[in-house]
């Protein structure tokens, strides 16, 4: 079968798009806004760009239900800067109620109960239950249009990692102990330590 993803209703072409591309990481992403307000939320269109500079993405939609954009791109546009905060499964309920539309003016930090802890080179605060934090100055910003179903990629250049001493071993970050998430289609998760195998990459 054949789909022209042009002919498709948005929330069809969408549901497409995560149904391909999966597992998807999560970027936990914490803004403040021009008045100093925090706001929190989980994105699964996120992946790494580059690692000098480290470079990382992730893709904020319009919001399917009034058109508007959402707060974290708002944020991100009026301060440039954003904390990638990484979910392991522990905090898979609080990251899931961080996705709940709070007007722009709800901390979903106390909403959901989670700590701030202060980033080290950027104002927006980091998730202190998180084990990985990716502190980000924005880079640029792409806009695919004002439409429902359109969106823009935000591209942010890491200023600061900051990881768990308890995860952090030999330079590398222990997966097992991060214990990280991923999104599937519908209301789907997965564990991505549950059932994992090794390939040798090949000379
Ligand atoms: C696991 C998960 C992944 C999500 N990924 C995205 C995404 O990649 N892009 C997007 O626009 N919304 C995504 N959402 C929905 C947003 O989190 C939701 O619209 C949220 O209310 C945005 O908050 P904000 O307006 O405070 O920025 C996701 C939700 C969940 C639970």
């Amino acid at each position: 079968m054949n789909i022209d993803p042009a002919a498709l209703e948005w929330r069809e072409a969408y549901k497409l798009l995560i149904g391909s591309i999966v597992p998807r990481p999560i970027a936990f992403v914490s803004t403040v806004d021009g008045h100093g307000r925090c706001n929190l939320a989980p994105f699964s269109f996120f992946t790494g760009i580059c690692a000098e500079p480290m470079m990382v993405c992730f893709a904020p939609m319009i919001r399917g239900t009034d058109g508007a954009k959402k707060d974290t791109l708002a944020n991100i546009e009026a301060t440039q800067q954003f904390v990638i905060n990484i979910v392991g499964e522990k905090l898979a309920e609080q990251m899931n109620d961080c996705a709940i539309e709070y007007p722009p003016d709800v901390d979903e930090f106390e909403q959901v109960g989670l700590t701030k802890r202060k980033s080290e080179c950027v104002d927006p605060p980091s998730v202190l239950e998180c084990d990985v934090h990716l502190e980000c100055t924005l880079h640029q910003i792409i806009s695919f249009g004002e439409q429902p179903g359109a969106g823009s990629l935000v591209i942010g250049q890491v200023v600061c990692v900051h990881v768990n001493d308890a995860l952090y071993e030999n330079g590398k970050i222990n997966t097992a102990k991060l214990q990280p998430i991923g999104r599937l289609a519908g209301q789907a998760f997965t564990r991505a330590v549950a059932d994992t195998f090794e390939l040798e990459r090949k000379k």
